[in-house]
């Protein structure tokens, strides 16, 4: 990790960039491509991308609060499909649906007090952030809250929960005895996506459930608060969606496009929603809450970094005994109309192929990393193709932008049209690339299982002191994963963004690159001040690119993929590196099992029918990079028939049944950790049917059902095997 003190002596972090992905096409895997136009054209594309134009989108996006479903939303939807126009995309257009999103009362704000034994409210928490330097006069700053918490207003005692892990609430159930039926929890913030800590805390039969940014997740070391610096303010809170949709897109038309037509859910009905009142705090206030709290002492694990003993309650000590904490929430859920813009180039001789690069453009609040950093790059990677079809270029496959709409309240938009086009892109989508927040420090970034590594060797690293240096050696140096190979880290995708319906409910080969902080050395969680009202374009100019050539280079990392993805005769996905991943996933998930010998050998668990399928779908890879070599690229057909089973072989690993209460999540290699939506499982159905298995209450039927698993994974990976043998 690189430290340096800016002019104002205030510690700057040099954020860290993994850019994760799958199938990783070693150089030497992917045949050269042959037609010299293709290097020189890649070249000028990956040139035509401008700091000061990135620099310009971002300004003139992040001016205003852009929230989903607000007229400012549409406004910016309209600039971006005459801007796209403009640059020369062949068509653009806006694609509006009617989706469930969740908006607090105007006229009755949230918030949660502290209440005497008469019933006084003698503490209340804030209703808003403290507002920004030269930002006083916007209206539309929707205040901090949990979209689709449920209205209410309980009272009770405090249970501190730490992070509201799975782990977190076994630990206090038991190894600590505490029942948190009918008391409000309160839990800080981090490690996990949010929707599963409300999940875990209604399981547990909480009543309410309160969030906090602790300082020990939400500070960086040595830096100061915002404005002085990049860290949350103690006035600023985290808002976000606390749903647990499991890929359903919109709560009230799982499955289908949230069209006029379609018929609708009642609200009881809708998937995913909380039934208890949650809302998020900062730490000014959480102080309030926790500093009398009474019960036991916490594990040291569990102590933030507030001035407070964070003991467990319930409730609070002798002397305040009588006080309750009561949660006011009048938080409204209302079927709105959101809209995607879709932009398109039309491919010149394979135009029934899509590659798709996408990213959402609505914030909670100005959303100056989240995601507008991501909508810049977006914007400037089509402006930079539409400057190359102005000179006659044009794609060998189609190229489709998108800009998605509500992708903070489940990713919505880009679900629903996923939902809406799910018969053409089964079809025609050859890969999707996601376009989020390109600089945020985070959630362990991930690429899915592709990958087009020659274009990090093509882009210069933006870092100051690495002229010279190419972005993949820069990456590398900070970022040596040794365990088996001297590269770069790679990362399972998980979720938390808009590539999850394309890749785990289609089947599509997905990725995403973009920076983020050291994981070594840096404990916060996400980066400070996501979303919060702090996420300006002045954080992003004055601490995180002041340059604009980290943006630059997430510009061109995104766009060359879909570059390499659209103009490649031969589709740049790496069939042995599937294999190897396969293998190695195999093995992991084989380690955990074995965990209980006595077990495995007593319900006669055997995963030798994963292996054996591994080891067929190493010898088809095999093979079929054999066949490669002598295929003759310049027999359109030939190359067609290859094509098609590099595009299909992801397509193979969805079963149509789903995992296991999670029909949208089809990907039997894949899916979103069940315990923490942000993080990727691989094999998911077997690691789900051993999790806390030495608990289970009828451990023969529990290892049954892991027996179940291993076999359903064993015949997809078989199957997928037999997409890549010769066609006859
Ligand atoms: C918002 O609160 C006001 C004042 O209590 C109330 O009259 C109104 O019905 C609420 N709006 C909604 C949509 O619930
Ligand atoms: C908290 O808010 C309630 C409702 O507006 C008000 O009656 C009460 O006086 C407030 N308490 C404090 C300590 O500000
Ligand atoms: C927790 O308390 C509730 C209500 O008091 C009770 O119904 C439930 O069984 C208790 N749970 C455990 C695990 O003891
Ligand atoms: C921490 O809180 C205690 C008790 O409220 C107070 O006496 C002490 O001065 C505080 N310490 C710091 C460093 O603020
Ligand atoms: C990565 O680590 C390996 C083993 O420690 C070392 O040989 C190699 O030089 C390192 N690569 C880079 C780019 O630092
Ligand atoms: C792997 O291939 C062999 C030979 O074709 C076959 O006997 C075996 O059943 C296959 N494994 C699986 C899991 O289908
Ligand atoms: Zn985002």
């Amino acid at each position: 990790m690189q430290k340096r003190a800016d002019n104002n002596g205030n510690k700057v972090y040099f954020l860290f960039y993994v850019c994760v992905v799958g199938w990783f096409a070693k150089p030497s895997h992917t045949k050269t491509e042959t037609h010299e136009d293709f290097s020189k054209n890649l070249k000028e594309f990956l040139d035509e991308m401008q700091t000061n134009q990135i620099r310009e989108h971002l300004r003139k996006f992040t001016r205003l609060p852009h929230l989903a479903g607000t007229e400012q939303n549409l406004k910016y939807a309209e600039q971006i499909k005459k801007e796209w126009l403009e640059f020369g995309l062949d068509s653009v257009s806006l694609v509006p649906y009617d989706v469930l999103l969740s908006y607090p009362n105007k006229s009755q704000p949230n918030y949660i007090s502290i209440c005497d034994d008469l019933g006084n409210e003698v503490f209340n928490t804030s209703l808003a952030e403290p507002i920004p330097q030269g930002y006083e006069d916007v209206s539309n700053i929707v205040p901090p809250y949990s979209a689709f918490s449920a209205k209410g207003q309980p009272q009770g005692d405090l249970v501190y929960v730490n992070y509201g892990r799975t782990e977190d609430f076994f630990q206090l159930e038991r190894e600590m005895g505490i029942n948190v039926t009918g008391k409000i929890v309160i839990v800080r913030y981090g490690k996990i996506f949010r929707g599963n800590k409300v999940k875990n805390a209604m399981l547990a039969g909480a009543k309410g459930i309160i969030m906090f940014s602790d300082p020990a997740d939400y500070w960086a070391a040595d830096v100061e608060p915002y404005p002085d610096g990049w860290n949350l303010p103690g006035g600023g809170a985290q808002r976000g969606n606390v749903l647990n949709l499991n890929g359903a897109g919109d709560p009230l038309t799982p499955g289908y496009p949230a069209k006029e037509y379609t018929y609708r859910f009642s609200l009881d009905e809708g998937v995913g929603l909380p039934k208890i009142p949650v809302h998020p705090i900062g730490f000014h206030d959480a102080i309030h809450l926790l500093k009398n709290m009474g019960g036991r002492i916490p594990p040291n694990n569990w102590k933030g970094a507030l001035n407070v003993s964070y003991r467990i309650g319930p409730g609070f000590t002798d002397d305040f005994k009588s006080q309750k904490v009561r949660m006011n929430i009048h938080t409204n859920n209302q079927v709105t109309r959101i809209y995607n813009v879709i932009g398109k180039i039309r491919g010149a001789l394979e135009p029934d192929r899509y590659v798709i690069l996408g990213g959402h453009r609505d914030a909670w609040v100005f959303g100056g990393i989240d995601p507008m950093s991501g909508a810049a790059v977006l914007h400037e990677t089509a402006r930079s193709a539409g400057s190359l079809l102005k000179k006659g270029w044009r794609p060998r496959r189609t190229i489709i932008f998108a800009s998605w709409d509500a992708e903070e309240f489940g990713l919505l938009g880009s679900t629903e049209w996923a939902e809406d086009n799910a018969r053409l892109l089964q079809e025609r989508a050859v890969a999707y690339i996601n376009a989020d927040s390109a600089i945020e420090g985070g959630f362990v970034s991930s690429l899915s299982p592709f990958f087009l590594f020659r274009v990090f060797v093509q882009i210069a690293s933006p870092e100051e002191g690495e002229e010279g240096l190419s972005l993949y050696e820069s990456w590398h140096k900070r970022d040596n994963w040794t365990e088996d190979r001297d590269a770069p880290r790679i990362s399972k995708l998980g979720s938390g963004s808009d590539f999850e319906a394309y890749f785990i409910r289609l089947g599509i080969a997905a990725g995403r690159a973009r920076y983020t902080k050291n994981r070594k050395t840096e404990r916060y969680s996400s980066y400070p001040v996501y979303h919060s009202v702090y996420e300006t374009f002045e954080i992003v100019e004055r601490f995180y690119d002041p340059s604009f050539r980290r943006l630059r280079a997430v510009a061109q990392v995104r766009g060359g993929l879909i570059f390499m993805l659209a103009d490649s005769k031969l589709l740049p996905l790496d069939v042995n590196e599937y294999a190897d991943s396969l293998g190695k996933y195999a093995q992991s998930i084989a380690e955990v099992a074995q965990k209980h010998p006595e077990q495995m050998e007593l319900y006669k668990v055997s995963f030798d029918s994963l292996f054996s399928a591994v080891q067929n779908f190493s010898a088809a890879a095999r093979d079929f990079y054999a066949r490669l070599q002598t295929l003759h690229t310049e027999d359109p057909l030939q190359l067609r028939v290859v094509n098609d089973q590099l595009m299909y072989l992801e397509r193979a690993f969805i079963d149509p049944l789903g995992l296991p209460g999670r029909p949208f999540y089809r990907h039997v290699i894949f899916a979103p950790s069940s315990h923490n939506k942000y993080a990727g499982e691989s094999f998911p159905g077997i690691y789900d049917a051993l999790f806390d298995i030495e608990n289970s209450a009828d451990p023969e039927k529990a290892w049954q059902e892991v027996k179940r698993q291993i076999s359903i994974a064993a015949f997809m990976v078989h199957a997928a095997a037999m997409t890549l043998t010769p066609p006859a």
